[in-house]
């Protein structure tokens, strides 16, 4: 009798031992994981209404919201590319080619610049904690701002935009090398020119003025927000984009993903050191947080810097980064944490795609002032040559005064990894891929309403 009691009272106690263990484990992953991606996560629920998002789609690929009707929104962000265009740095308007094979145009029509940035990847911008949009944050969510986003517009910037993306859609078409052209090539270049963005003649009336004129984009609006033709805007546009981006690119279903909502042998255990790594020694969590793997702020992690820039410092060439939007000497060379959903499709990278594989700009990581210093500008950035512009591609890495800078400006240490932990890591980085987003062919129309051709 006696003995059997003991001998409950022992297994009671084992019993809240072990529980109290798996307690803790649990509380350990919690500790270091986000939590899953969810519906709620997402603006509309993740479920924008249905219109919106087929207007989006045929917006997202017409050449009609560029000025000289030759470049869309898909030629820099396409199905084919992963949502980007497989190039460090975007050729804009001008040019003809999809993807790699970009070239920059000829004659009259040549380009002028090369994009001074990389074209980022859209997969999960439409969660709401993706706050934050362009490398160094100038379109942002801001409760102070009568429109509630802080942009390079400030109070030109139209009301009733629906989310950042939205707000985010009204810029690229204000750009000359991106989407406008040159002064005197046509209306909506000049209105850019002119720095009338808002106003009677300015770019989004101008570009809201070409929608009113297709008949079939007059009915699709008149689906999504009900409007009649002179009623429809930029901003209808703008929020058509948006929904159609984030319904398109969520991407959230990764062998990660999956991990996160409990099927714990949805990633290789490979993979799974990889993400111990990842949320442990290897320090990346510090700034790739939360559940789409960015803190949504700024660091300068030394990366090195290609292109013709953004026309900041002495020599006019150097990109400074969030210091150019804040004013901010302290930030110069911070960019913002990009999340890291599909980032093994999204070559090249970085803000500028210094790098052309997903294992140099990791190995970057481990000792940034080291690959700041071994970086070759002559061969790594994947550009189309055209002599001018090749000859500024380097001006910074050829400086050893700007290298430095960029070095002194770096707050990213060194991490000693092995080989083999490496490798783990990387598999952890391929763990983020959605098997969604292999293949987007599928997100390409076959026509837009515009009749223009979606070739480039
Ligand atoms: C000529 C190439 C080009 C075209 C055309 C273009 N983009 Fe981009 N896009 C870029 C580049 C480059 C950036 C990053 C610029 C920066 O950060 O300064 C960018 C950034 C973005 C971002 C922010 C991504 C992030 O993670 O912050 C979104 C969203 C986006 N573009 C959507 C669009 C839409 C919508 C259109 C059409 C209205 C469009 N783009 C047209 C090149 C292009
Ligand atoms: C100090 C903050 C910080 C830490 C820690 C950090 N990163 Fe980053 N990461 C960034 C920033 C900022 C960028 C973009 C920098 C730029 O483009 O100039 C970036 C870029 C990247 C990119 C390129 C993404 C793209 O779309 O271009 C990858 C991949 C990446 N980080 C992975 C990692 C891994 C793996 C680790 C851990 C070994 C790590 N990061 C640690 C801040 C950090």
């Amino acid at each position: 009798m006696n003995k059997l009691r003991i001998s409950f009272v022992f297994s009671a106690t084992s019993l809240f031992l072990l529980s109290a263990s798996v307690v803790a484990k649990d509380q350990h992953h919690k500790n270091y994981l986000p939590p899953p991606s969810v519906d709620s996560n997402f603006h509309d629920n993740g479920h924008p209404a249905k219109a919106k998002v087929v207007l989006g789609k045929f917006l997202f690929f017409d050449k009609i919201l560029s000025g000289n009707k030759n470049i869309s929104c898909a030629t820099c962000h396409h199905g084919l590319t992963d949502t980007g265009d497989g190039l460090s740095l975007p050729v804009g308007e001008g040019a003809r080619g999809t993807g790699i094979i970009r070239d920059t145009g000829t004659g009259a029509d040549a380009v002028y610049e090369r994009v001074p940035r990389n074209a980022p990847p859209l997969f999960t911008l439409g969660a709401i904690e993706i706050d934050t949009l362009f490398h160094d944050g100038r379109v942002q969510v801001d409760a102070a701002q009568p429109g509630g986003f802080k942009t390079p517009a400030g109070d030109d910037l139209p009301l009733n935009l629906e989310n950042v993306m939205a707000a985010q859609a009204m810029f690229p078409v204000t750009s000359a090398t991106e989407m406008a052209g040159q002064a005197g090539e046509n209306p909506v270049a000049d209105a850019v020119a002119a720095g009338n963005l808002a106003g009677t003649g300015g770019v989004w009336e101008l570009l809201a003025d070409r929608l009113r004129n297709i008949p079939e984009y007059v009915s699709l609006f008149n689906e999504a927000f009900g409007t009649t033709a002179n009623q429809i805007t930029f901003v209808h546009a703008a929020n058509a984009i948006s929904a159609f981006e984030r319904v398109a690119w969520r991407a959230d279903n990764s062998p990660f993903d999956r991990f996160l909502r409990g099927d714990k042998k949805a990633m290789s255990k490979s993979a799974k050191k990889g993400m111990k790594l990842f949320y442990g020694t290897a320090g990346c969590s510090t700034c790739h947080s939360g559940t789409y793997l960015t803190d949504m702020d700024f660091h300068a992690i030394a990366m090195p810097q290609i292109g013709q820039g953004k026309g900041h410092g002495s020599g006019g060439y150097e990109d400074m980064g969030r210091a150019a939007v804040t004013g901010d000497a302290n930030q110069r060379y911070q960019f913002r944490t990009p999340p890291l959903r599909n980032v093994a499709l999204t070559g090249p990278w970085g803000h500028d795609g210094a790098f052309d594989t997903l294992e140099g700009v990791v190995r970057h990581h481990l000792d940034p002032e080291k690959s700041l210093d071994d970086y070759d500008c002559s061969t790594e950035p994947r550009l189309p040559s055209r002599a001018d512009l090749d000859a500024l591609d380097c001006f910074v890495m050829n400086d050893p005064a700007l290298v430095m800078n960029i070095k002194n400006a770096n707050e990213l240490g060194k991490t000693n990894l092995n080989e083999k932990k490496i490798a783990y890591l990387m598999d952890f980085l391929h763990a983020l891929t959605d098997p969604n987003s292999v293949d987007i062919r599928y997100d390409v129309p076959r026509a837009v309403p515009s009749g223009l051709p979606l070739a480039d």
